[in-house]
């Protein structure tokens, strides 16, 4: 975790940004798997996290906006726990290392209750039914109400600080990559005809454990790479295929990295993965040159999907007015989802406080056409911010029959030409860059990515 100072500045600039009143943040509890003591790996809410650093079930928080005291609820253990648990800091030590004060969690409720009426109580959406649950039983509200009433001022505040990361976050977010680095490049290594994506997967799992924390998100690692959020790892690896691997490892400071690479299952391309493989590769470099504060992320994924629809064009699959398929929305048969997001404590940062308004203002508003839609990030870059940038080609055959059934986009879309690829899978490039005063810059250290890198890597294998 970091100093008690950082928790202490993050939370003040918070208390500028909402006007009176308690600000409420709960933590997570255990989430059981198949009964109460098999629990799934514990990870804290990262607002929690964010601004009271502990890492612990057990735990809420209040903000007093009119008094400025920070308190952290929670029990010390009993001797009983420390049997099972070993020793434990002290709810002081714990309130201790985040500059602020402590109070026994039943006290939350009595002054949830005593407030009642008299003192707004923000709290932010959840995302977990445990703590829809206590928000309902502690501020008298509905069930259904609790999705309604959260504060929107609390959410926006939150987005406000969280969007824009400082020097000691991209520290952080180095580490992540650096260990998410390794588990790429093992995986390339590694792969071979006759393994399975499960042998890959666990390998890759392993070294993201390794690294202190755990997966970022559960790990895309497939054959199938045509299927966006393809988490079966059944397959048995069979020359001639592609590999997508979409997975990362979050470091024990909870920040996140978010990698895709895809690569041949041989030890070298086929000429039509190259060609597909070269489009992608253009449209990411393409995208990431072109990011800077000042231009939307919107028009960076329009610029990628014009990259993209241009190289189908040259090799047969698309044709007609490149511009004008970007604008009809064609280009969504190939790339049916958005370029990126903001990544942080979470791979889709800040997504529990709703998606539009991370990405999205009162000017840039997201789009209803197909493909564009999928655009968690749509508006305005700043420096500070750190996104994904994940281009890719698809040949998704229930969809291109559904298209060509309907005879959709038949102006741009060579459908008589797509035969050929109907086995060929999915290929996406994913890296993770933060904004600078003038351009961007690229986070972690380089995985291979050109043709010529990634086979070479293959080549090298594991020895
Ligand atoms: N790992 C999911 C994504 O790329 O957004
Ligand atoms: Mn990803
Ligand atoms: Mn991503």
């Amino acid at each position: 975790m970091f100093s008690a100072d950082t928790y202490i500045q993050r939370r003040q600039q918070l208390q500028g940004k909402v006007e009176n009143g308690l600000l409420l943040f709960l933590g997570n509890e255990e989430s059981p798997m198949n009964y109460t003591d098999n629990v799934y790996h514990y990870r804290q809410d990262s607002n929690f996290l964010y601004f009271f650093g502990i890492d612990k079930p057990g735990m809420a928080a209040v903000i007093d906006l009119d008094s400025g005291i920070s308190t952290l609820y929670g029990n010390d253990i009993s001797l009983d726990h420390v049997v099972w648990m070993g020793p434990q800091p002290s709810m002081q030590e714990l309130a201790d290392q985040v500059g602020a004060q402590t109070a026994p969690f039943s006290n939350l409720e009595t002054l949830l209750k005593d407030v009642h009426g008299k003192r707004k109580v923000h709290f932010l959406p959840p995302y977990r039914d445990a703590n829809t649950i206590r928000l309902a039983n502690w501020l008298d509200i509905s069930l259904p109400d609790v999705a309604t009433q959260h504060s929107e001022d609390f959410v926006k505040g939150v987005i406000n600080i969280r969007s824009y990361k400082t020097a000691e976050e991209i520290v952080e977010m180095e580490k992540a990559l650096a260990i998410t680095a390794e588990m790429h490049v093992t995986a390339m290594r590694m792969a071979r005809p006759g393994l399975t994506e499960a042998n890959l997967t666990g390998a890759v799992h392993g070294i993201a454990v390794g690294g202190g924390g755990n997966l970022a998100y559960p790990v895309i690692l497939t054959v199938n790479g045509q299927t966006l959020h393809n988490h079966y790892h059944g397959n048995v690896l069979k020359s001639g295929q592609l590999v997508l691997g979409d997975f990362g490892a979050e470091t024990d400071t909870y920040y996140a990295g978010d990698i895709t690479r895809t690569f041949p299952v041989d030890l070298t391309f086929t000429d039509q993965q190259k060609a597909i493989y070269q489009i992608v590769l253009n449209a990411e470099m393409g995208a990431i040159e072109a990011l800077r504060p000042g231009v939307t992320y919107r028009e960076i994924h329009l610029l990628a999907a014009k990259i993209i629809t241009r190289g189908l064009k040259d090799i047969g699959l698309m044709k007609g007015d490149v511009d004008a398929a970007v604008e009809a929305g064609a280009h969504g048969l190939f790339f049916p989802h958005g370029l990126g997001h903001m990544i942080g404590m979470d791979v889709h940062d800040m997504e529990d406080l709703g998606e539009d308004l991370v990405g999205y203002t009162d000017e840039i508003q997201r789009s209803k056409q197909f493909g564009l839609r999928s655009l968690r990030l749509g508006r305005e870059l700043e420096e500070g911010f750190v996104l994904t940038v994940e281009p890719g080609i698809y040949f998704i055959p229930q969809l291109m029959d559904q298209w060509e059934a309907e005879g959709k986009h038949t102006e741009y879309i060579n459908f008589d030409r797509l035969i050929d690829y109907r086995d060929f899978g999915g290929l996406r490039m994913e890296d993770n860059l933060l904004i600078t005063a003038d351009g961007s810059r690229l986070l972690g250290p380089p995985i291979p990515k050109t043709i010529d890198e990634v086979e070479a890597i293959r080549r090298k294998g594991m020895s």
